[in-house]
């Protein structure tokens, strides 16, 4: 399985989004509605590196969409990101889902998804080529770094490390969907703002 045959070489962000409607390098595309390519400024600063898209982005065709993304914009901005400085993706360009009744309940993709699709998002890298990469939670650093990276313990700090034919400096931190997750009141202002705080990091990072 790999997406590498789908990949137009030396393409801009548009024709790569284009080409990967058709992409059909792992059997994730069959069940979904479309492909949720990345957005936002091909030339930023900054590149957020998500999972995959939800439900939501699955529906609407864009990547933090949903509510995950909501939170995301809130803290960015908090952060005092502008979101002309951001590029963000995911590192699986569909949605993995389980059917229950009616409703589609999300399904953390496996490493032959991760690293199918791995050819869009290094191409996505080498095209951005942005200061900084930002990876949102442990699919997007298993995506870049290996399965030995743990979110927990290198969280908020520089790493740099060979990717995508570069070597490139990233900070890792968890993922929205993690905050969300935690339960509401002290356990999930103090996740949401250890984000801002790693995203905070990843603006001076990216700005120095
Ligand atoms: N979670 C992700 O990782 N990516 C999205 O685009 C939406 C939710
Ligand atoms: Fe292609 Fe990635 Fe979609 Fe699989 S998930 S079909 S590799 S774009």
């Amino acid at each position: 399985m790999s997406a590498a045959e789908y990949v137009p070489t030396g393409a801009d962000i548009a024709t790569l989004r284009e080409a990967a409607s058709r992409c059909r390098g792992c059997e994730l595309w069959e069940p979904a509605t479309q492909v949720v390519f990345g957005a936002g400024n091909p030339r930023a600063p900054l590149m957020l590196v998500g999972e995959q898209p939800g439900d939501v982005e699955d529906q609407r065709g864009l990547p933090f969409v949903g509510p995950a993304g909501q939170l995301l914009q809130r803290a960015l901005a908090e952060a005092a990101i502008a979101t002309e400085d951001v590029y963000v993706t995911n590192a699986v360009k569909h949605f993995r889902f389980t059917l229950k009744g009616k409703r589609r309940i999300h399904a953390t993709p496996l490493v032959s998804h991760i690293k199918a699709c791995g050819p869009w998002l290094d191409a996505e890298l080498s095209e951005v080529d942005p200061e900084l990469v930002v990876l949102l939670g442990a699919t997007a650093a298993k995506a870049l770094l290996g399965n030995d990276f743990r979110i927990t313990r290198d969280r908020g700090r520089l790493i740099e490390a060979d990717v995508a034919g570069a070597t490139r400096r990233l900070l890792a931190t968890a993922h929205p969907s993690a905050v969300l997750r935690a339960t509401d009141g002290p356990d999930r202002a103090k996740a949401y703002a250890e984000l801002v705080t790693d995203l905070r990091t990843a603006a001076s990072l990216a700005a120095g």
